[in-house]
């Protein structure tokens, strides 16, 4: 069976959203406020039917699901409007923008059968997922460390700051890599050219078994980086999605106290390696995983990981605001 999806939010991120779906599904539906992207996307999308008002599609009785691609403080009330509505519901991260909120869309999502899955994309990559398996097949040994850098002289926002922004990736995947609880969250920051708006954000995050996390989060830096590094007991592991070529990198490098030096510690040096890595696209997977969960069922663990994210949003928002 073709599922048939209707999409609010063709904007930036929007166009590559329904690009996908269009591909995999039926792209039955078209919403957007702006006159100019539904004249663009009703000469790209002929049968899909157009709408500026998201209550029209959402109550369309042949629809089976809904993609939310629109700004953040919008996610909320349009989830649970096209949940009541009974639609399975595919929305951009974060879902929500508090805890309770996050609470209310899975109450609603839970008991009416229906799946909600945020769109945390690195969650489909292949090297996230890589990185996953190196963890999870003891390999690195004991995770100790990780930290996420999501720098550029990049996309100045007005709305949402670099947490909110850039931070809520590295999170998902933080949260994925070390399933824990968090104990302790600190930020700090600084908003230099929006007010109230920060351009820079640094995170720390500490886990119940003392694994600790960091995130260096900024619009205003020279370098383009979007690394992710994994200090193991035995060995460590960098996930580069700027690298073309080398997305994974293993070293084999650990600390080493051995008998003969009277307790000291001594670091102990080996090959540095690079696995394969599917080149498959993260979006392509996430817009399947969505539909397959649709499709065969689920046991929430999307929109149960998706708060937990708000739930460290909210926890280093909390601090960074003092
Ligand atoms: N997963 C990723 O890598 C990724 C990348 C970029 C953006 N995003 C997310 O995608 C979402 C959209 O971001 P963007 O950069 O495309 O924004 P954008 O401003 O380019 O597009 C948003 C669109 O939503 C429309 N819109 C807003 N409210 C509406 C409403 N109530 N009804 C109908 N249309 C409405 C606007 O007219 C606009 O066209 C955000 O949540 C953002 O965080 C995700």
């Amino acid at each position: 069976m073709t599922l048939r999806v209707g999409q609010v939010g063709l904007g930036y991120w929007g166009r590559n959203l329904a690009r996908v779906f269009d591909d995999e599904a039926d792209l039955a539906w078209l919403c957007d406020a702006s006159e100019a992207l539904r004249d663009e996307f009703a000469r790209r999308y002929p049968n899909a039917r157009m709408t500026g008002d998201f209550a029209e599609m959402a109550a369309a009785a042949d629809l089976d699901a809904v993609v939310i691609a629109t700004p953040v403080p919008t996610h909320f009330p349009l989830a649970k409007a096209a949940l009541e509505a009974g639609k399975h519901v595919f929305v951009e991260k974060p879902p929500a923008m508090r805890v309770a909120e996050m609470e209310e869309l899975i109450a609603i999502a839970a008991a009416r059968g229906l799946v909600l899955m945020p769109g945390h994309l690195l969650l489909y990559h292949p090297g996230v997922q890589k990185l996953k398996e190196l963890i999870e097949d003891g390999e690195l040994g004991d995770v100790l460390v990780v930290y996420g850098n999501r720098q550029n002289l990049g996309k100045i926002r007005k709305d949402e700051n670099a947490l909110w922004s850039l931070g809520v990736h590295d999170l998902s995947v933080i949260l994925y890599l070390i399933q824990e609880e968090i104990v302790e969250a600190a930020a700090h920051g600084h908003a230099f050219l929006n007010e109230g708006v920060e351009d820079v954000v640094f995170c720390y995050l500490r886990f119940g078994s003392g694994k600790i996390a960091h995130m260096h989060l900024s619009w205003l830096d020279p370098h383009k980086m979007r690394r992710l590094t994994v200090v193991g007991r035995d060995k460590m592991a960098v996930f580069d999605d700027m690298d073309l070529d080398r997305k994974i990198t293993v070293y084999d490098k650990s600390p080493e106290q051995s008998s003969d030096t009277y307790g000291e510690w001594l670091t102990r040096t080996g090959d540095i390696f690079s696995p394969k890595v599917s080149n498959a696209e993260p979006l392509r997977l996430e817009c399947q995983h969505f539909l397959r969960l649709v499709e065969e069922g689920w046991d929430g663990r999307e929109m149960h990981d998706g708060l937990e994210v708000v739930r460290a949003l909210e926890l280093l928002t909390e601090s960074l605001r003092g």
